[in-house]
């Protein structure tokens, strides 16, 4: 940023007025392998509908008026007898966080608006640290505020932002005060049209973490793209005063590499290694990685493997691969809402292995980074996405600046994750031009951060009576033919499936990333009625068999493990605001169709048939 807008952001700090909304700064890679001071827990928290924190009776923001002063960010608490203040944080009651709004209190099930959250904390602050305010995640749009005083505000609900606070601290006591909107809107990403619940909130963890002054910002450390013994990438610095030497240690491989950093804090890292012991579902090895300079540490667990396709084939570290995979939403169906920890992630997850997975696609956004470690650690192949998702706005340019900055920081955040094999840019979006463009955008985005990574995206079919096309014209640009299809619930039915036969237009490997049929777990009924268990389990049976004749056939992800909330899905009977999709219901049941894919899957020879 040019010196003279340095010196006009900080007058307007210094008056407290922000003419504009300061997006948030670039994140730091494993905040959580820091020293880190957790704030999560109990927070208390204002219902706004009409935003009377925020705005004035002439809808003006209170932060933008001089002064600065009378939203509730000032979280006045002992008024004197004078004084009329209509807000309290001090006489609310709390949500817990991490965790959204709707799930923890019945009055918000389906609240779509703003919410305040007030969190006090105490600092013993270090002169020679910097200290950052960083959210894993929060739906949908936030203006945080520090001790009275606006840092900055975020949009998109699924990815993690962070504020330098060094200087906005108080030693001892202090407070944060997070305005949260999750109302759907036409041109953010995604649309007003989903169909999983909007769980609005802090979702996922608050920390604040402290770093010395001088500090390692950001690292890749993985296999070089399709070199099975030498691994690179680079070091970030932040505020190296000097040309400072940064040391990479993977003490089981003997390796201890030493490397100068330049005047910008960067250096490009390449180590020959020997002896690997690469990473794969079945042997989801990991390494300890040190890395450090003079004034800073951080460590990691990395693995490493190699992904490519040839042809119609998928090849993981040499050898070709079958993608026996689930779909997975972000969500905790035993509980309500959104996945909070590694307890419940891990649940999730060894439901998926327990299926017989070595696959998951993440649906339909950035999920929480423990979902992504705890893949590294479990032996799972992630197929991660971001929200672009049926009929974005896509001739918006602040739309598509949106999309690519979700996406962005989604690759910044997970690129050591060698559980991380596909990075989607979307899921099945109307065919046009400006939707090839915009899609088209975010694929050379993909590639320029990450070439190491396959790219995909659940693409458009076509059909004519028994015939299913598939030449979406973006799969041209991708690794993958990837394409969803409802044949058997949204079209035909289970016993015709049989007579389906498809045309896949590109020698490609074809992955299936989503099919399925509703069942309402315990309904028992002949096997062509809807909702019914026998329905779902013959639906199965149908689906593999014609699937299996697709040549170039290398995986699937199933729509999907387990029924999930969605808003859209209101029949009283079968649904009540659920998708029954699920091969296991909200009550962790099993249902009929769960025994035909573990079967499936445990009888599918691995490789290329
Ligand atoms: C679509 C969509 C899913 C949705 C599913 C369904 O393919 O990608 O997000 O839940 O169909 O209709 O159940």
């Amino acid at each position: 940023m040019s010196l003279n807008k340095n010196i006009i952001l900080l007058l307007l700090f210094v008056f407290n007025i922000f003419p504009f909304e300061i997006q948030a700064q670039k994140v730091m890679q494993n905040a959580f392998g820091r020293e880190n001071l957790s704030l999560n827990g109990a927070w208390q928290y204002i219902i706004d509908p009409y935003q009377m924190g925020y705005l004035d009776y002439r809808q003006k923001p209170f932060d933008q008026s001089k002064g600065g002063k009378g939203g509730f960010y000032d979280n006045i608490t002992t008024p004197d007898k004078k004084t009329r203040v209509e807000y309290n944080f001090d006489f609310e009651p709390s949500l817990q966080v991490p965790g959204d709004w709707n799930s923890q209190d019945s009055r918000l099930l389906f609240y779509e608006g703003t919410l305040w959250y007030r969190k006090d904390f105490n600092v013993n602050q270090k002169q020679d640290k910097n200290y950052f305010l960083y959210f894993a995640a929060v739906n949908y749009e936030c203006h945080v505020y520090l001790n009275g005083k606006k840092i900055g505000t975020h949009k998109g609900g699924f990815t993690p932002f962070q504020f330098d606070v060094t200087e906005k601290l108080n030693n001892g006591k202090n407070f944060v005060v997070v305005m949260v909107d999750n109302v759907r809107k036409k041109d953010e990403v995604p649309t007003i049209n989903t169909d999983w619940w909007n769980y609005g909130g802090i979702t996922r963890d608050v920390t604040l973490v402290s770093t010395p002054k001088s500090f390692i910002e950001d690292y890749k450390i993985q296999l070089a793209k399709n070199e099975k013994d030498v691994i690179e990438g680079f070091i970030q610095l932040k505020g190296a005063t000097e040309k400072e030497k940064v040391t990479v240690e993977i003490p089981e491989l003997k390796i201890k590499s030493s490397f100068t950093a330049d005047e910008n804090g960067f250096v490009k890292i390449k180590i020959p290694v020997k002896n690997i012991d690469y990473w794969s579902p079945e042997n989801p090895k990991l390494y300890d990685v040190k890395i450090s300079t003079k004034t800073d540490k951080n460590s990691d667990k990395i693995g490493f493997r190699t992904i490519k396709t040839v042809d119609k084939d998928i090849i993981l570290n040499g050898k070709s691969i079958f993608l026996k995979g689930i779909s997975v939403h972000d969500e905790n169906p035993l509980v309500g809402g959104r996945l909070k920890s590694e307890g419940d992630i891990r649940m999730i997850l060894n439901w998926a292995k327990e299926l017989g997975c070595n696959y998951i696609r993440l649906a339909h956004y950035t999920h929480n980074e423990t979902m992504l470690r705890l893949a590294d650690e479990i032996g799972l192949m992630v197929w991660a996405e971001v929200p672009v998702y049926w009929t974005i706005s896509w001739n918006n340019e602040e739309t598509y600046k949106n999309a690519e900055n979700q996406l962005a920081v989604g690759i910044e955040r997970d690129k050591n994750r060698a559980s991380v094999i596909i990075w989607s840019v979307g899921n099945e979006t109307p065919v046009s031009k400006e939707r090839n463009v915009f899609m088209g955008k975010l694929i050379d985005k993909v590639r320029a951060i990450d070439d190491t990574r396959l790219v995909a995206a659940a693409l458009e079919i076509e059909r004519d009576g028994y015939a299913v096309t598939v030449e979406d014209p973006l799969g041209d640009k991708l690794d993958l033919a990837s394409f969803n299809e409802y044949g058997g619930w949204y079209w035909s039915e289970p016993k015709e499936l049989p007579k389906y036969n498809f045309e896949i237009k590109f020698n490609k490997p074809v992955v299936i990333s989503e099919f399925g049929a509703d069942a309402l777990a315990g309904f028992h009924a002949d096997d062509d009625t809807v909702w019914s268990e026998e329905y779902q389990e013959l639906f199965y049976k149908n689906q593999l068999n014609m699937l299996e004749k697709i040549d170039g056939l290398r995986g699937m992800t199933p729509w999907i493990l387990v029924d999930f909330k969605s808003p859209r899905r209101q029949n009283p009977k079968y649904q009540n605001f659920w998708n029954r999709k699920g091969l296991i219901s909200e009550t962790g049941y099993k249902k009929k169709a769960y025994y035909i894919l573990q079967n499936y899957y445990k009888n599918k020879n691995l490789n290329k048939k």
